[in-house]
């Protein structure tokens, strides 16, 4: 069997290593890759939005699965391409993937399906937005329905502070077309937890929930991020909690989206907010989350690829083996750039400390510069330093030891991945 990868980051090489580890025997290929993906596949150096070339690759290496990491092609609708042309693939049509690139249409299918998730209106008109305001209470939240590379989101602590994102937003563009149509929440109170299930669009198998952390610096506090790290498992997710999650959410947002004729197929992530009222939805993505897949790819002890290759064969999941997990705890620490996640300085020569037993380093922003053929910056999240042990704190350690020991210039991380989890074990023991 033969699989292509399609995207670059710590995600995608997450992936990449654990279809190698589901099948000895697994071709691999990656477009465009990085210097981590090439230990495990062949890297080819064509973008993510080149959707004919990408084909074109399928087609002529012969690849059976294609597997789409980033939500970018998604949206551009690589998914409708492939399938037109009889190329299996796994991921959610353009149509399907709506249900992140429109936070708008998102939202209208949860409101119809009665789906849990903070109370919103809609707006494209400034001054219309500014007087809704009066129907929330601070904090608010300001958010552009489209794809805004995870900054598009305002919690506004102040009337004034919503009235700037929205001016931002809708007068400024500053996000151009993702901005043009804005949501004004109510501000959910609570711990988040990210949920990702495989789907055929019928069937739903959830994996093991993890928690992100989005903010840049310990405590959570500092600008948005892409995400600094993640954790699993965590006990916010109790057996009782997941089947809750996917009676009231998973279930009747896939029936939905068959009832919207948009069959959603592939990885859907809820993004929830654990409040006192029980799960809600904060956001949802079409696809695998980065950090959280560096976390959980290695508790996974069944095969993702059997899954994988279910849903993009257009085969059926009701057979297929739930997914099972290792008895062990992971934390992935992020370890990010100089200027992350502003303006990201690149080309800083990196040095790996040697391997360690428990821990996988999963390359996300790396190159090789072609003069030195050295192992230097390209991004803004650089690596994603995994260690698996058989508690959380250990993992912990073990994770922040080694990202401390990876040298580069201006290098960022935080040293306080999984600090919610482990505060909650010391107040009950
Ligand atoms: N209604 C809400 N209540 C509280 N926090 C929110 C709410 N909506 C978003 N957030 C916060 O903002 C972050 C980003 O929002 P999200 O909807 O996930 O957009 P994106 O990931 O596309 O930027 C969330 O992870 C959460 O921390
Ligand atoms: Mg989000």
């Amino acid at each position: 069997m033969k699989v292509l990868i399609v995207g670059g980051g710590g995600r995608e090489h997450a992936l990449a290593w654990k279809l190698s580890r589901d099948d000895p025997t697994l071709e691999l290929i990656a477009a465009p890759g990085n210097p981590g993906i090439a230990s495990v596949a062949r890297c080819f150096p064509v973008a993510v939005d080149k959707h004919k070339e990408l084909a074109h690759l399928a087609e002529d290496e012969f690849v059976d699965i294609t597997l789409v990491g980033p939500e970018l092609p998604l949206e551009g609708g690589i998914v409708n391409l492939f399938q037109s042309r009889g190329l299996p693939i796994f991921g959610p049509t353009r149509e399907a993937a709506r249900i992140e690139t429109s936070k708008r249409f998102a939202k209208d299918l949860m409101v119809r399906a009665g789906i849990p998730t903070a109370r919103a209106s809609q707006h494209s008109d400034a001054r219309a937005a500014k007087a809704a305001l009066a129907e929330f209470s601070s904090p608010v939240v300001v958010k552009a329905s489209g794809l805004a590379a995870g900054k598009g989101v305002v919690v506004a602590q102040s009337t004034a502070q919503a009235e700037r994102a929205i001016d931002a937003l809708l007068s400024d563009r500053v996000f151009g077309n993702a901005g043009r149509e804005i949501l004004i929440e109510e501000y959910m109170d609570g711990e988040e937890l990210s949920l990702f299930v495989i789907t055929d669009g019928h069937q739903a198998l959830p994996l093991l929930a993890a928690q992100d952390h989005k903010r840049l610096l310990e405590g959570d506090f500092g600008p948005n991020t892409g995400g600094m790290g993640a954790y699993a498992p965590t006990s916010l997710a109790t057996p009782e909690l997941i089947s809750r999650v996917m009676s009231e959410i998973v279930r009747p947002t896939l029936s939905a989206m068959r009832d919207a004729g948009s069959l959603f197929k592939g990885l859907l992530y809820a993004g929830l907010m654990i409040t006192d009222d029980g799960p809600k939805v904060v956001e949802f993505n079409s696809r695998f989350g980065d950090p959280e897949t560096q976390a959980i790819m290695p508790l996974m002890d069944s095969s993702l690829l059997e899954l994988i290759a279910a849903v993009a064969g257009g085969g059926s999941l009701s057979r297929a083996r739930h997914p099972e997990w290792k008895n062990l705890s992971a934390v992935t620490t992020v370890v990010a750039a100089a200027g992350y996640p502003d303006k990201v300085r690149t080309g800083d020569v990196i040095q790996l400390p040697a391997a360690e037993e428990g821990v996988v380093v999963f390359h996300a922003g790396t190159a090789i510069d072609p003069a030195t053929n050295q192992l230097v910056t390209a991004g803004g999240r650089v690596l994603a330093v995994t260690a698996v042990a058989s508690g959380l704190l250990e993992a912990a350690e073990v994770s922040r030891n080694h990202a401390e020991r990876v040298s580069f210039k201006g290098k960022q991380l935080r040293r306080d991945i999984g600090w919610r989890e482990l505060t909650r074990g010391a107040r009950v023991t």
